[in-house]
């Protein structure tokens, strides 16, 4: 593998994104026709992707800040929405779940660049309970669960093959997928927003962004109110 780096490639691939720049179509995000509640307003628009042939639409990046403030993202996947907030399962020892426990609060992002929407929702991320992760990892096929019991997500391993002797040896213990028990490490988080933005592309990036917001209260029961707001593109 050479290090070398050909500035000629790099100012080529450069101008190739330029040259496929878009102007992004005629549709348009009025506050006439937003839904009253985000997360109506949210299940329109996640719909909408995967009817248009979104790829994964439930994929979304989570950010989180590490214990040190050191701001991190990654992909997961969105396995729930309701009025409760938006869930995903993940490995809660892994980094995102470190930063987690040190500062619950994240932001989701889903980048659906080909319908030119963009939703990005903030919040306070609790661990949701076991009943709840346990009947998720109940959907869960064989090979799923067998890996998120192998692997230590985040941490480092010496080989890829230190990982499947792992496996095999775990696939011995436990040859029916009913054994294969939800390790305690492994759950589900539910990010309760408290603000959301709707970015819609629109022609010559005089773009619509709106956003929802409301006030936390103590509870659940204590937020305040949803407001709708227009953002300067
Ligand atoms: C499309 C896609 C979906 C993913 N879904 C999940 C998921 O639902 N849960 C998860 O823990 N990791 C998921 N990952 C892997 C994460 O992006 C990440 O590598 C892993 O969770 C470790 O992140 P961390 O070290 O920052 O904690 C997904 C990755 C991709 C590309």
């Amino acid at each position: 593998m050479s290090d070398a780096i050909d500035p000629d490639r790099i100012d080529a691939a450069v101008e190739h994104a330029l040259t496929r720049r878009k102007d992004y179509g005629a549709e348009r995000l009025d506050e006439a026709d937003a839904a009253a509640d985000p997360i109506a307003q949210f299940d329109r628009w996640l719909a909408e992707a995967d009817e248009r042939g979104v790829y994964e639409p439930n994929g979304m990046v989570l950010g989180t800040v590490d214990a040190d403030g050191t701001p991190s993202s990654r992909t997961v996947l969105l396995r729930g929405v309701d009025d409760r907030g938006f869930v995903f399962y993940t490995d809660r020892s892994s980094r995102k779940g470190r930063a987690l426990a040190a500062h619950p609060t994240a932001t989701l992002l889903f980048p659906w660049y080909p319908v030119h929407r963009q939703v990005i929702v903030t919040g306070a991320v609790l661990p949701v309970d076991d009943a709840e992760s346990d009947a998720y990892w109940s959907t869960r096929p064989y090979g799923s669960r067998i890996a998120a019991t192998a692997s230590r997500q985040s941490e480092p391993i010496a080989s890829r093959t230190e990982l499947e002797a792992r496996v095999a040896e775990l696939e011995e213990q436990y040859p029916g997928v009913d054994e294969v028990r939800r390790p305690e490490r492994w759950g589900g988080y539910r990010l309760r927003p408290w603000r959301m933005e709707f970015w819609q592309g629109r022609t010559s990036r005089l773009h619509d962004r709106l956003v929802y917001a409301r006030d936390r209260g103590a509870t659940d029961a204590a937020d305040g109110a949803w407001r709708l707001e227009r953002l300067q593109p």
